[in-house]
């Protein structure tokens, strides 16, 4: 569905739910992270794009103060949140994206006005692309809306992770808010997330295409094993005495290698040699040199795979199948993306090739697992906007 078939819809949902028309609509993209993974944590570089795939707000004025109702069109279920105090945790649980939101911008002095929403998303639930990140930047956008006073799209983003942190309990980085706020279509962007200084990366070549695999499985242990592997960082940091390992080179790492366990070890290898594919990805996207890129995303995946141990069986067989189409096939590369255990893996392949390589991963990959995959295309979307009001 496109931005504008999905406003429509939102809307006469809107409308159906509470018999008005809606004064105003909001948007904010998920994402794929094209490479640059479990980096954003260590002050690293990632390299995510906006898809056209969205959570989305319809809302208008309530006449009740001090509450917001939020009506979930897909679920159809329904829930309020009391905005005339601090705003607080509370049931179902993914209300607590926009309750986070919320609390955020209470802490920020706003009186948060009372509010009826419809809300519907795109974004796969779980998928890795970044579905709580678009609703809660979709929560800040409608806030921005509503009030009338727009705030910095990094406060925005910073914001809408700490909603996730206090939350969600996710202690995640910086990259999914990032891009769901900043993304501008047609770009990646390679976003240094020590400076959170950001650089477009035109992504305009039409003879390449990025093509996202649902595996549509999710591993329970991810958000345990993310903290994990955020601490294993954190002590690699500290044995090499560097603030954080986007400070230490490859180098360094190898002569310090006795002084820690072999995990740790490996995790630190997979964020240095990470944040190294990530700079010169995009200096392969700003030459067009898809083959060097495709590489890259390869050598990611391993790094993840046998250094980092997020990815899964799964994810494996995708990049397996992906490897097998090979250049020839008119696959450049393919990695997982995300935060791993599941979820999607990311594919650089030539845009005359996509269907045929869509149906042989989808077959390859049924065969294999006995699951079937999603499969979509996406051109870099923009990031969150505000579509009326
Ligand atoms: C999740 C987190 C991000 C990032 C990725 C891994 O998506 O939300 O901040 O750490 O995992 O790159």
């Amino acid at each position: 569905m496109t931005l504008k078939t999905l406003s429509i819809h939102v809307a006469a949902e809107f409308q159906k739910h509470y018999g008005r028309a809606p004064r105003w609509i909001v948007a904010a993209p998920g994402r794929v992270n094209v490479i640059g993974e479990h980096t954003d944590y260590n002050d690293g570089f990632v390299l995510p794009m906006a898809i056209e795939r969205y959570a989305i707000m319809a809302a208008d004025s309530a006449a009740a103060p001090g509450k917001i109702s939020i009506y979930d069109t897909q679920f159809k279920e329904s829930t309020s949140v009391d905005v005339s105090a601090p705003v607080t945790k509370g049931e179902p649980k993914w209300s607590n994206y926009i309750r986070g939101v919320l609390a955020g911008f209470q802490k920020r002095g706003v009186t948060i006005p009372a509010l009826d929403i419809a809300f519907m998303s795109t974004v796969p639930l779980g998928g890795g692309l970044s579905s709580s990140a678009a609703l809660e930047v979709c929560t800040a956008t409608l806030m921005e809306a509503a009030t009338g006073k727009a705030i910095d799209p990094i406060e925005k983003a910073l914001l809408a992770q700490k909603a996730e942190h206090d939350f969600a309990g996710v202690p995640c980085g910086i990259m999914d808010q990032f891009i769901s706020a900043l993304g501008r279509e047609g770009h990646l962007l390679l976003l240094d997330c020590r400076t959170r200084q950001t650089q477009l990366v035109p992504m305009s070549d039409p003879s390449v295409e990025l093509l996202v695999v649902n595996t549509n499985v999710k591993h329970e242990l991810g958000s345990g094993e993310y903290a994990k592997r955020r601490a294993e960082c954190e002590s690699a940091a500290k044995i090499l005495g560097v603030a954080s390992l986007r400070d230490a080179t490859a180098d360094q790492l190898e002569k310090a290698k006795g002084k820690m366990s072999e995990v740790v070890y490996r995790r630190a290898r997979h964020v240095i040699g990470e944040i190294e594919r990530t700079t010169h990805a995009a200096e392969g996207i700003r030459n067009s040199n898809w083959p060097a890129v495709g590489n890259l995303m390869y050598a990611s995946h391993a790094a993840l795979r046998d250094d980092y141990e997020v990815s899964c069986k799964e994810l494996d067989v995708v990049v397996e199948i992906a490897e097998d189409i090979g250049y020839q096939g008119g696959v450049y590369g393919c990695r997982m993306t995300g935060g791993g255990f599941g979820g999607c893996c990311v594919a650089l392949v030539k845009a005359s090739d996509i269907a045929a390589i869509s149906k042989k991963i989808a077959a390859d990959y049924h065969m294999k697992t006995g699951i079937e995959a999603t499969i979509f295309a996406s051109r870099p979307a923009a990031g969150a906007t505000i579509i009326k009001g």
